[in-house]
């Protein structure tokens, strides 16, 4: 019902509807007027005409309106039904008062109607201003919400009091979780302290706002990568309200960052290596050659010192010989004779560095040889060193001289007691090891490696660079010549191995033998039977051929001494032509000779004219040559310096093998 009653004071409320019911309703008014007796109630009738005009809200009509009925209800009176004349003036008052009343209502309405439509506007303006908040707060809410970074509002202690979407997905907590949290809560430990200065700095206006590359700490514990932008919301006094905090997803980036950190790490570290394996290979090339430049020369010189010693050996040998044992004379030539052994002893061994020594290797179990040379190192050293012997289990073979490897290893124990003064402990040691690819020193293959460790007192790098050079030594004068290591390490190379050292100052040394593994047996030991006197057996003639006059006229005196014939050549073109011209039972022939024709050569050419012919070859080294010997029947060496009576029961021992032949 009520409802219906708005409706109808809506459609009435319309202008148009309004305006016809006010033109109406005065049609009809008047219509009453004019035709009843002038006593009917006009200001009431024309009031309303006036109130519907004014309702249609037409400022034109309502005046319209009013002026009609003013002039409606005057003229009613002169031109309508004539009412009581005592009732005229009264009635012309009236209607005059009515036709006011009626124009002052008009001028209330047309107020109101103003008030009303200012109103009205503001209404509207509030209404629209109220719909575009609206629009621009959903605006705001979905920006907020929908937004690619996480956005945090915080109080001024950091609690959230709103978070969007985005920074419940990075952190991994509800915004309700969130609202129940402060920044500090999620934010990696070791990161809080520097965003709360930061935050506190902000606050106080030293900067409008700050970034920060930090870690959150996630719901799951994780960790993650962010960067976050702060600003300071201040209110209109310049009061800190709030902070905004903008927080951007980095950890893809820290993630790649991270990544381009470790490849590039890994390209320096595989740089270092590399350069410092060339700066390795290149430094143990050059080791290398300077070995092999003091090997040529000390081989060299220690060549040419065999052949003044066999001269010298051999005629003190003679010297010392012809005299009586009593002569005074004797003693002299015999001390002498051990001066000059004593230098063949050091040619040795340079011959040995030089790795031109003769080597004569045998199968062995190298257990076998340590187990004694670890007899001999137990009486070189004191009792305040403790030695022991560790060895591993199934031992290689290895064909290796076993003097030679006794020697080396008692030089290694002696050096480890010299580098302990106050006592300590050295340890023998011996295992099989596989080098699986090419070293420097080593090619790949199985060896024996034989080690000899001490508790001393170490070397320094630049001694370390320089113990294999022959005569090197840090020793007082009179301890030690410098010549073990050499040996050692000309052994090493010339039986197919090599020596390392690891030392420090302090740490002690560890020396380790590298000897190449042979799959071949051991030989029968035969006992080699005492040398025949070396008097000759028959009449024989020996062809001396010899480039030094010392070493030939040595050679020639001797072996006369015991009975032969001896033909002399000084080069192996002479030689050839006395093999041409004489009969000869045996040629004894230095290998090294000026001439253009070595003795191996000459050799040759004398089988080929005597079929058969024993050849006796001088050398004062002899490692290549032992191969081409060794593939030449009746061919055999003798080592420089030799004694007359070496010389002699070889020559003697050729002979008669030839003879029995
Ligand atoms: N085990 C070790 N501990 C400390 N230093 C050592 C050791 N072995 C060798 N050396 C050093 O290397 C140098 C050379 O050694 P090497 O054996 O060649 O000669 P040497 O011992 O001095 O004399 P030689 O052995 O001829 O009597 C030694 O003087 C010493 O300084
Ligand atoms: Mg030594």
């Amino acid at each position: 019902m009520l409802s219906r009653l708005r409706q109808a004071i809506e459609i009435v409320s319309r202008p148009r509807v309004a305006a016809v019911l006010a033109a109406a309703m005065t049609i009809f008014f008047a219509a009453a007027d004019f035709t009843a007796p002038g006593e009917i109630n006009v200001a009431i009738f024309y009031a309303l005409s006036v109130a519907a005009a004014g309702w249609s809200r037409s400022r034109r009509l309502l005046w319209l309106m009013t002026g009609i009925c003013c002039v409606l209800s005057i003229a009613g009176l002169a031109l309508g039904p004539q009412p009581r004349a005592e009732l005229v003036s009264y009635l012309y008052i009236n209607r005059t008062f009515v036709a006011f009343g009626l124009v002052i209502m008009a001028a209330i309405m047309e107020q109101r109607m103003h008030m009303l439509g200012r109103l009205e506007a503001a209404r509207d303006l509030e209404a629209r201003q109220n719909a575009l908040l609206s629009d621009s707060e959903a605006q705001v809410r979905a920006t907020f919400d929908q937004a690619a970074v996480g956005i945090a509002l915080s109080d001024l202690t950091g609690r959230f009091f709103q978070v969007n979407e985005r920074l419940c997905a990075i952190t991994g907590y509800s915004r309700d979780e969130l609202l129940a949290r402060r920044y500090q809560d999620i934010t990696y430990p070791d990161d809080v302290e520097r965003n709360r200065q930061l935050n506190e700095r902000l606050i106080a206006g030293e900067f409008p706002h700050f970034r920060l590359e930090k870690r959150y700490l996630r719901r799951d514990g994780s960790t993650y990568w962010i960067n976050v932008t702060s600003a300071v919301v201040r209110r209109a006094s310049g009061e800190p309200d709030y902070v905004i905090a903008v927080i951007e997803d980095i950890s893809e980036r820290k993630r790649v960052e991270a990544e381009l950190h470790r490849v590039n790490a890994e390209l320096e570290r595989r740089v270092e290596l590399e350069v410092a394996r060339r700066l390795e290979a290149e430094q143990s090339l050059h080791q290398a050659q300077k070995m092999e430049a003091i090997g040529q020369l000390t081989g060299g010189v220690a060549h040419d010192f065999n052949n003044i010693l066999t001269t010298v050996i051999g005629n003190l040998d003679r010297i010392a010989g012809r005299m009586a044992p009593e002569d005074p004379s004797r003693r002299l030539a015999e001390a002498a004779l051990r001066g000059a052994e004593n230098g063949a002893r050091l040619t040795e061994q340079l011959l040995s560095f030089a790795r031109r020594q003769r080597l004569q290797p045998e199968v062995l179990d190298i257990d076998h040889v340590l187990g004694s040379a670890i007899a001999l190192a137990r009486r070189t050293v004191s009792e305040t060193i403790e030695l022991s012997l560790e060895l591993g289990a199934d031992l290689w073979r290895c064909c290796v001289d076993p003097a030679q490897l006794q020697s080396a290893v008692l030089n290694l124990v002696i050096n480890a007691r010299d580098a302990m003064r106050d006592g300590g402990r050295i340890t023998i040691a011996a295992r099989n090891e596989t080098v699986a690819g090419n070293t420097s020193d080593l090619v790949a293959g199985d060896y024996v490696r034989l080690s000899v460790a001490d508790t001393g007192s170490g070397m320094t790098p630049e001694v370390l660079a320089r113990v294999f050079e022959p005569f090197f030594t840090t020793k007082q004068v009179g301890e030690g010549s410098g010549l073990g290591l050499s040996m050692v390490y000309g052994f090493a190379r010339q039986s197919g191995g090599a020596v390392r050292i690891e030392s420090a100052p302090g740490r002690g040394t560890v020396v380790q033998l590298y000897l190449p593994r042979t799959t071949m047996l051991p030989a029968r030991n035969e006992r080699t039977s005492p040398p025949p006197m070396p008097r000759a057996e028959r009449p024989a003639t020996v062809l001396i051929v010899e480039d030094e006059e010392d070493v030939r006229q040595l050679a020639a005196e001797s072996l006369e001494e015991f009975g032969y014939r001896v033909l002399l050549a000084e080069n192996a073109p002479a030689a050839v032509s006395v093999l041409e011209r004489d009969t000869v039972d045996l040629l004894l022939s230095d290998i090294v000779m000026p001439g253009g024709m070595s003795g191996l050569e000459l050799a040759d050419r004398a089988r080929r004219l005597h079929c058969a012919l024993p050849v006796l070859l001088t050398t004062g080294y002899a490692e290549a040559i032992d191969h081409a010997v060794a593939r030449r029947p009746s061919i055999e060496l003798l080592r420089k310096p030799f004694r007359p009576r070496e010389l002699g029961a070889k020559v003697q021992q050729m002979l008669s093998a030839a003879a029995g032949q």
